[in-house]
């Protein structure tokens, strides 16, 4: 089971290059690329660094503490499949941003 959970309003996120979100009670990080949005847990699980204040770089997130990457779309890591960081749905409704987490 899933549910549709409210991020606020598109124009309230402050990209950097990622947005942080606290929602459904955790932290997310939101991307914006080519148009899409992405949303990946924020703690990179090597050391618990803010992936919203990694380098969008090719498709991948870079985590700026080790340079560990992750891919926007999947979440698979470089380093190793048990590195990997869960992704997350997204739509936009009426200029708001929604998540789809697990209940
Ligand atoms: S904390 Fe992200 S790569 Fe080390």
């Amino acid at each position: 089971m899933s549910q549709w959970l409210d991020a606020g309003p598109i124009a309230d996120l402050k990209f950097d290059p990622g947005a942080p979100v606290y929602i459904g009670g955790k932290w997310l990080a939101v991307f914006l690329l080519d148009g899409e949005y992405h949303v990946v847990d924020n703690a990179c699980p090597h050391a618990s660094a803010p992936l919203c204040d990694g380098t969008l770089m090719d498709g991948k997130i870079v985590c700026h503490l080790h340079l560990w990457e992750f891919d926007i779309k999947t979440g698979v890591c470089d380093v190793g499949e048990q590195w990997n960081v869960r992704t997350y749905p997204t739509r936009v409704v009426e200029e708001r941003l929604q998540i789809e987490l697990p209940k």
